[in-house]
């Protein structure tokens, strides 16, 4: 299988990070390996690009990629980015840069032997790695309605998260993403059906992705190891796609930022904290109108950053 993922924000990644020769990055989300080839050309010999996947796939296809390339300063694991810390070997422990660009790669969608896609016959496992690869099918014919149906209202605000719901238990045992999608659309009303501008079934599936990756988990945990990562001026950006991704970001490079998170009513500070970061990204930046006709997977796609102090 060819892999194929056309990197998102590329230019604008790069411009931020701003490698130059002999620095050290961190690539936490390798896919098809268009950030971590770019910062290894421009950190030339001396330099190092750590790049992290959980997806075997992933890493092989980054193998090759850099034995074509002849590149010798790449350092590939397999691992999770939510336990960065532990992933990290010393040589990388204090870096210029790290990025994260979240979700899945293309390559992941057409995958046939996972049920990313709603568009093909696949089996039930939507997990980036094999740590979760049975959590998909444990979530669709295990979970009780109400848990279910606030997986598909919180992750995906899919408004029929309830009807959809008992479907999915009424159609138990579920094996295939294609059993998955006709329980889905006995979930939806016809009406609602020929409204929706993107498929009906897309949020359900984007829910059950994020639910099965602990993607929002994972997030949540890389964001203070980066930050001890980074040397004073080294920078951290993260492109997200999902509105709850995007919120938990800004909600962290906003409070490392500020010198005291006390609430408002206490008058003099006893938290003590002191800001470590300076945000580069007031608002977020978004891909151009040139980048999404050319890949419409740009088109959600928000980009923050921070300079460490
Ligand atoms: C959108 S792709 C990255 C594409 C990459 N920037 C490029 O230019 O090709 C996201 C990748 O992150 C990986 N991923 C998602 N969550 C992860 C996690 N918690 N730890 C490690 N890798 C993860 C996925 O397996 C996928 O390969």
């Amino acid at each position: 299988m060819t892999y194929r993922h056309i990197p998102v924000m590329l230019k604008e990644v790069i411009a931020i990070l701003g490698p130059k020769p002999g620095q050290k990055f961190i690539d936490g989300t390798l896919g098809g390996g268009g950030y971590t080839l770019e910062l290894a050309k421009r950190v030339g010999d001396k330099g190092q690009v750590l790049a992290i996947d959980l997806d075997e796939l992933a890493i092989a296809n980054a193998k090759k990629l850099i034995k074509e390339q002849v590149l010798h300063n790449i350092k590939l694991v397999k691992g999770n980015f939510g336990q960065l810390a532990d992933l990290v070997p010393t040589q990388f422990k204090k870096v210029d840069g790290i990025v994260l660009d979240l979700g899945l790669s293309s390559a992941q969608l057409d995958d046939p032997r996972r049920g990313f896609s709603f568009l093909r016959e696949a089996p039930l496992n939507m997990a980036f790695g094999d740590e979760a690869k049975e959590k998909t099918e444990v979530i669709i014919n295990r979970y009780r309605a109400e848990d279910l149906a606030a997986i598909l209202k919180d992750y995906g605000e899919e408004r029929f998260a309830r009807s959809i719901a008992k479907q999915i238990i009424a159609a138990r045992p579920i094996k295939t993403s294609q059993e998955l999608l006709a329980a889905i659309g006995r979930g939806v009303p016809a009406a609602a059906k020929r409204q929706s501008k993107i498929h009906w079934a897309t949020k359900t599936f984007q829910a059950l992705r994020i639910a099965t990756n602990d993607e929002l988990g994972n997030l949540e945990k890389f964001l203070p190891q980066a930050l001890k990562l980074l040397k004073p001026g080294g920078r951290l950006v993260i492109v997200s796609f999902h509105s709850l991704e995007d919120r938990i970001v800004k909600n962290f490079f906003r409070d490392e930022a500020k010198d005291c998170l006390c609430p408002p009513a206490v008058p003099v500070c006893i938290c003590k904290h002191q800001a470590q970061v300076e945000n580069l990204t007031a608002k977020p930046l978004v891909a151009s109108a040139l980048e999404i006709k050319s890949n419409p997977r740009a088109r959600s796609a928000k980009l923050r950053a921070i300079i460490k102090k």
